[in-house]
Order: C-alpha cells, then structure tokens, then sequence
C-alpha cells in the first residue's frame, strides 16, 4: 500500500481575525489499506483529506504519499491519489454516463481503442453497463455516485479518498456503494458519519478540533468517537 506522511501538518482558513486553525499539528503515517475518518461536523476531516491530493496546501508541515510531496509533486500524486466528493454533481463533467468516465482519461497516453476498452470495463464493473449514452444528470443519486467512483477508478489511483461517499444515499445505494469500496484493492481512505461502513477497517482516526485524538481499530475508535460526542 502507498504510505501517506502527515508531517507536523498545521492549516488555518480565513484572514486576520477571522483566521481559524482548523487543523492543529497534525502527525499521522498511514500505510494500510482501508482508513476510515471520523469526527464531528467541523473538526477538519475534509480539511484533513483534501491535503492527501493537494486540494489544499497546508499553512505548516508536509504531506507527502509514497516519498511524493502534494504541493511540489502535485501533479504526479494527483495521477495517484483519486478523490470523490460527497456530491457527485460536483464532479460528473460530461453530458453521458460514457463521456464522463472516458474524460478521466483524456491526459493518459493511450489510443482511442483503448480509452474505449477501459471505458466499456468501468461501466461494466460498476454496474452503468445499460447507462452508457444516458445524460449522467438523469441519474439517481446512487447511480451518479457510483459514476463519480468509476470515473476515478478508471485512471487506476492507487489511493482512492472519498469524502462521504454515502451521505446522500439510500440504504440499497449506500449497500452498492459499500461494496465497491469493499471490493477495492487500492488503498482507500474514507470519511464518514455512517459509522457502519467502517466494519472491518483497518484503521479509524477520531478527529476532534483540528486534533486526530483516537487512532485504533474501528470497534475502539468508534466507541471512542461515540464517548466524545456524548461529551
Ligand atoms: N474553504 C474554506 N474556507 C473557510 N473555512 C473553511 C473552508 N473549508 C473548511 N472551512 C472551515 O474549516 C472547518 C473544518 O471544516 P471541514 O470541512 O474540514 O470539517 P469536516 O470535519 O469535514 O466537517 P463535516 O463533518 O461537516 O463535513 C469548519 O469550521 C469550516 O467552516
Ligand atoms: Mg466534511
């Protein structure tokens, strides 16, 4: 698996007495497969992952995944880091189900044969094999979030992020989209106020007020999590 080093990480949002930590030297190495991330509305979970592809830079400290720095090698670790967010109208960009998925590819060096080939894979295995030429708008909510999936995992990451995958979904899509993620072989970290989802993780990290505050196994983190939000 890519190992993610969070080095003495410190970020703010706003200016002069606006201006709000919302990540407080944060410290973490991850190297297994499936991380999940936890915590309160507002203590920095986006924040935290949005640092993994370089979506944010951080004020203070380094991220880098496998040796790659996100802000001098972002480019390249925005090759390897797939992100979805929780919406997947903010990420579907082409008018078909096809077109979205194939425009991942575009800056691949690869022939139009296989741009098709790799495309017609990722419909397949994400079960839009019907929904090809369909508009992507037209959707369900469940079939656009397993779009926004495919067409991030048809650039093969091999990180996956994803930011709430399952928020805007209901049980039967949440199901499907658990199962892709179950079925991944990349690295996968995911933030998610269904705490379910997390069974058989690896690794789950509590964050709380900008501070990862429980890192452990997900039965102990979640209970941990349960603990504080009780407060
Ligand atoms: N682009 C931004 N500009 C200003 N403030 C921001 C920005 N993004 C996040 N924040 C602030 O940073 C804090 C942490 O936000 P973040 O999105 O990381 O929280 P979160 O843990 O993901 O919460 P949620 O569970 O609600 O998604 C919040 O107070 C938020 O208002
Ligand atoms: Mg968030």
């Amino acid at each position: 698996m890519p190992e993610i080093r969070v080095a003495s990480v410190s970020h703010s949002f706003g200016d002069g007495a606006a201006r709000r930590p919302v990540l407080r030297d944060v410290d973490v190495v991850l190297t297994e497969h499936r991380i999940g991330i936890v915590g309160a509305n507002g203590s920095g979970k986006s924040t935290f992952v949005r640092l993994l592809n370089g979506l944010i830079r951080p004020d203070a400290g380094t991220v880098t995944v496998d040796g790659r720095d996100t802000v001098k090698d972002g480019r390249e670790v925005r090759r390897r880091v797939g992100f979805c967010f929780t919406d997947p109208d903010a990420q579907i960009v082409m008018p078909t189900v096809a077109e979205d998925i194939a425009f991942g590819l575009r800056r691949r060096d690869l022939s139009r044969a296989e741009r098709e080939e790799r495309t017609r894979a990722a419909l397949t295995a994400y079960g839009l094999d019907g929904h090809a030429d369909h508009p992507a708008h037209l959707l369900s909510g469940g079939q656009k979030q397993l779009l926004a999936l495919a067409s991030v995992l048809v650039t093969e990451p091999d990180l996956l992020v994803l930011d709430e995958p399952t928020t805007l979904l209901d049980l039967r899509n949440a199901a499907m989209v658990r199962r892709v993620v179950d079925g991944l072989p990349q690295q996968v970290v995911l933030v998610t106020h269904h705490l379910d989802l997390l069974d058989g993780f690896d690794r789950v990290l509590v964050f709380d007020d900008g501070r990862i505050v429980h890192d452990a196994g997900p039965a102990e983190a979640v209970s941990a999590y349960r603990a504080l939000a009780a407060g």
